[in-house]
């Protein structure tokens, strides 16, 4: 799959934004990331996992005149006529300025090619951050998955169900 077309996401001063297929090289600094966003992050091997089964594993760049660097990244797979999200992340220190928005407008695009009637996907029922960025681009919450996760006190966590139904031109509905 090829990367998505340089894209700005803002005014003067923002950095230019693209989205880029992770390489092998690529896996050691988006685990880096993932450790530092999440207290259960995935290991190096789900990463790896999700190229070789050939997933949409993307990562976020801001580009410089000097230099690229790797901000976030996106893992979704197409199961029929289904996305499903599997993994959304920005750099904390990079968190708040649209780039998550970003990741699930590109992530959209690439449904919509993909002739996928919707986009699926789970998160904790206490990432108010993300189920706020879910809401703002219209998931729907459609069902809870009970002690779905570990949580840092040993105890499990709900997950949200969330979905975002797709119109034939690409648009939520
Ligand atoms: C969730 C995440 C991807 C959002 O990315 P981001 O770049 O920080 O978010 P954006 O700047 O694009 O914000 C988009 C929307 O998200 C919500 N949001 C972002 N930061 C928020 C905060 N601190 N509090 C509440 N809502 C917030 C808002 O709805 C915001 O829209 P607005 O700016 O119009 O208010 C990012 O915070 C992250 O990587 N978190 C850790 C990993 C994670 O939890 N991933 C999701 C797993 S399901």
């Amino acid at each position: 799959m090829s990367g998505l077309a340089p894209n700005t996401i803002g005014q003067p001063n923002r950095p230019v934004l693209s989205l880029q297929p992770v390489q092998a090289l690529d896996l050691f600094a988006v685990h880096d990331i993932e450790k530092t966003a999440y207290s259960f992050p995935w290991s190096l091997t789900a990463f790896q996992d999700c190229i070789d089964s050939c997933y949409w594993v993307q990562k976020l760049c801001s580009h410089s005149l000097v230099e690229e660097n790797i901000q976030g990244y996106v893992v979704a797979m197409l199961v029929l006529d289904e996305v499903h999200l599997l993994n959304v992340t920005v750099r904390p220190s990079s968190q708040g300025q649209g780039w998550g928005r970003f990741m699930l407008q590109q992530l959209q695009q690439w449904a919509h090619s993909q002739k996928a009637q919707a986009i699926w996907l789970e998160v904790r029922a206490s990432n108010q951050k993300a189920i706020a960025l879910y809401k703002a681009f219209g998931f729907i919450q459609k069902g809870r998955r009970k002690a779905y996760y570990p949580d840092a006190a040993g105890q499990r966590e709900d997950a949200l169900v969330m979905s975002l139904v797709l119109q034939e031109g690409g648009v939520c509905i």
